[in-house]
Order: C-alpha cells, then structure tokens, then sequence
C-alpha cells in the first residue's frame, strides 16, 4: 500500500466510509465480540445516515490512491468514529488519523478528549495515551457489547502550535474546522449525537 494521506472527509465519501465500516467491523472485530453480535454491529448503517454524520461532525479520511482506507471524526470532545480497512491494518493509519484529530481537538481548544472504544480499539486509544474511565455493556441493534469509556488529558499548545497537520506536515484544516464549534463553549461530556453504540443497558 501507498503512503496514505489524510484529507478532510467529504459528504461524497458518504459510500465509501460506510463500506469501510462494515468491513472493519466484520473483519477486524470477529473474535472479539460473538459472531451475531458482530454482524448486527455491522448492517443496517446506511449511506444516507453516515453521510448525515460527515455533515454534522469533524471529520477525516485516510486515503491510498482513490480508495478511502481509514475515518475517523471528533464530535464535540469524543473521537467518536475510527476504523481502518483490514487491508491496511497494522501499519499506522488510526495513529496518523487520530493525530489529526488530536491536533484539531487542540486547535478547537479543547483540554480533553474521549473515547467509548470497543475492545479491539482499547489498546490502540491506550496507545494514542488514554487511561481507561470504566467499562460499559450497551446495546447494538439488540445485542450486548462490552465498551470501554477513555479520556486523555490534553495539554493546552502554544498559539503557534494550532494547525492541523496531516502525516505529511501538511494543514488539512486549514480554516476549516467547523466554525460553530470555535463559537460555541463545549460542555464537558456532551452526549455523542453519532454514536455508533446504542444506549447503555447496564
Ligand atoms: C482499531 C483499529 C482502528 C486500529 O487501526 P490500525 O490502523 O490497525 O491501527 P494502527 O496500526 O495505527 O495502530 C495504532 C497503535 O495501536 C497499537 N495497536 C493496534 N491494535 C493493537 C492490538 N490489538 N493490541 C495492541 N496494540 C495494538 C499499535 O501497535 C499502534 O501503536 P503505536 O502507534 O504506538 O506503534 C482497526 O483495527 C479497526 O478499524 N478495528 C475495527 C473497528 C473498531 O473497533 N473501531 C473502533 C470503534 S470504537
């Protein structure tokens, strides 16, 4: 695979992130989680709805030549989406992606970020230095999951330092990042509008 780059997502990415995520999810999740509860974690999620999600939230790609190989979004302050095509697992994509989404989480001024991960995510977000919150059983289209609620404290960067850069030191956000957000305070634990699991049952 080709280096690949991250770009700020697109609503026209709309079918290609929702391929992705359903093929992360069956590929990457199976033997994490029981095989139905996998296959309901993974259909059902249309294009229309994702496309919704890429409108209303901060967003990037990870792309290798065309194909869209990895996404993932900030919402408020929770990484709330991240998932990287199997094909390009294990070689960096979710770092370089969550990076991105780190820098912009700290140009928007944020002094924290959280994650509900799954549990093939976990070691990756404790990678990217979360600390595990607690855990959570929730529902996905009626099938129970175990999550594990994250945060990473962010420290506070120098003025100079509030770019988005991409793997390549490139300012993906430009000024781009969604303008609503630097206007508006962020409460601390917003609900996720976007969240891909259901609500918590326990
Ligand atoms: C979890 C997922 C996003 C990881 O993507 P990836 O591109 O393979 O991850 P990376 O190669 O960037 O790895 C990131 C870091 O996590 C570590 N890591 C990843 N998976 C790991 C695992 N199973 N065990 C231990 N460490 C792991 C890597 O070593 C790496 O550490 P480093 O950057 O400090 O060297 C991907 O497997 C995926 O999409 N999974 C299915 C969907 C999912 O569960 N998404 C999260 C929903 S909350």
């Amino acid at each position: 695979m080709s280096e690949p780059a991250v770009r700020r997502v697109l609503p026209a990415d709309a079918e290609a992130v929702t391929r992705l995520i359903e093929r992360a999810i069956r590929i990457s999740t199976a033997g994490v989680y029981p095989a139905e509860a996998v296959e309901a974690w993974a259909t059902g999620r249309t294009a229309e709805a994702v496309r919704a999600m890429i409108e209303v939230t901060d967003g990037f790609v990870a792309t290798a030549g065309k194909a869209v190989v990895g996404w993932a979004n900030l919402d408020g302050d929770e990484v709330d989406q991240l998932y990287v095509d199997p094909d390009a697992g294990g070689q960096g994509v979710a770092r370089r992606l969550y990076e991105t989404i780190e820098a912009l989480a700290r140009a928007n001024g944020l002094d924290q970020l959280r994650a509900v991960a799954s549990l093939r995510a976990e070691p990756a977000f404790r990678r990217f230095g979360f600390r595990e919150v607690g855990t959570d059983q929730v529902a996905f289209n009626g099938l129970p999951f175990t999550v594990v609620r994250m945060a990473k404290h962010l420290d506070r960067p120098l003025p100079d330092q509030a770019v988005v850069r991409d793997g390549r030191g490139r300012d993906v956000a430009g000024h781009g990042v969604k303008s609503r957000r630097n206007e508006m305070p962020i409460p601390l634990f917003p609900p996720s509008r976007t969240s891909p699991w259901g609500s918590v049952v326990t």
